[in-house]
């Protein structure tokens, strides 16, 4: 029998995705952007299954995590005419609990492993668009290096896709840094947050307004590899991103006060000429930017904090790979 065997990696994004215009369909109201995380990996095993689908996760025992893979399946299922039931094992080689977004890269890994399992031929902008409807930012995780997210216009989602920017080479002295910050709460989950912050937040729609044209020269500066005015637009927007979950109703709190020391820290760090910006995502890890070569440095100084865990250090990751046995 046929085993397709698929990696992808999480994405972190630089410009972010908060906040949808289409629950159903999962079309953002912004356009992102984001670098793939090579130092973590997803690994999916798919095969075609007899009577029903099996879904095996090593990292998860969550019955909604079970779920929202089942309904996936289901999804892709209808929207391709496809019969045939699938039996799935997922597993990432980070440790889950320290609280890593994993679905970028799980739903990417799921699309990728379905199509080619049913021998669908889908292009990157369509793995994309299938990716989406699991989670939204697994939309980023299909093309692998640094990449855009198209919001797009058309109502049915058909111009909302991720696309590659530049690939994994274009910037090998970046480095990014995972700072792991403990994390004891049980978070509301970034769908139901990101509803309560379209709905109620006074500051977003100035957020999402002032996105584009950040976004416009996030790319400009990446292009040049001005590493002082990535950060400087990183950390504008999510800033941006921070304000308008603290003015949520009620009030959204991702950080931890050791998040906030990491982030003092940085700003530190920079302040005495070691070039870093942070950013963060719905949860207490911080993500710390820099050069290669003010690793050392800055990994020593962020891991010495208290409730501090760890760190994992990453360059941009490529595209996803599928392997067929
Ligand atoms: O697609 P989700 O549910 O993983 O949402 C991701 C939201 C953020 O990580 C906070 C921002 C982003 O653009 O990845």
């Amino acid at each position: 029998m046929t085993k397709i065997i698929v990696r992808t990696n999480p994405n972190l994004a630089l410009i972010k995705y908060w906040g949808k215009r289409d629950e159903a369909l999962m079309l953002p109201t912004k356009s992102s952007l984001s670098v793939g995380l090579n130092a973590l990996t997803t690994e999916t095993i798919i095969t075609q299954a007899e009577d029903r689908d099996h879904i095996k996760l090593t990292f998860s025992h969550s019955v909604e995590a079970v779920q929202k893979i089942q309904s996936f399946i289901n999804l892709f299922r209808t929207t391709y005419g496809v019969k045939n039931y699938f039996s799935i094992s997922s597993s990432n080689d980070f440790p889950t609990a320290a609280g890593l977004a994993s679905s970028s890269s799980g739903f990417a890994a799921l699309a990728l492993g379905l199509a080619t399992a049913s021998n669908l031929n889908l292009d990157d902008r369509q793995l994309s668009i299938l990716a989406r409807r699991g989670s939204g930012s697994a939309a980023r995780s299909i093309a692998g290096g640094i990449v855009i997210w198209h919001k797009g216009q058309l109502p049915d989602g058909t111009d909302c896709y991720a696309e590659q920017l530049f690939d994994q080479h274009h910037w090998p002295e970046l480095r990014i840094l995972i700072i792991i910050v403990n994390d004891n709460e049980k978070k509301i989950s970034s769908r139901d947050a990101m509803r309560l912050t379209v709905a109620t937040s006074p500051s977003y729609q100035n957020w999402v307004a002032s996105s584009e044209d950040r976004l416009e020269e996030m790319i400009t500066a990446i292009k040049a590899k001005d590493f002082t005015s990535v950060g400087k637009l990183a950390e504008q927007d999510w800033y941006g991103m921070h304000d308008a979950m603290r003015d949520t109703t009620p009030s959204l709190d991702y950080w931890t006060s050791t998040s906030y020391t990491v982030i003092e820290t940085v700003k530190q760090l920079r302040a005495q000429g070691h070039n870093c910006f942070f950013t963060t995502d719905a949860g207490p890890n911080v993500f710390v930017c820099c050069h290669k070569d003010n690793v050392a440095i800055i990994k020593q100084t962020l891991a010495s904090l208290p409730g501090v865990l760890g760190s994992i250090e990453s360059t941009v990751a490529g595209k996803p790979t599928v392997t067929t046995l």
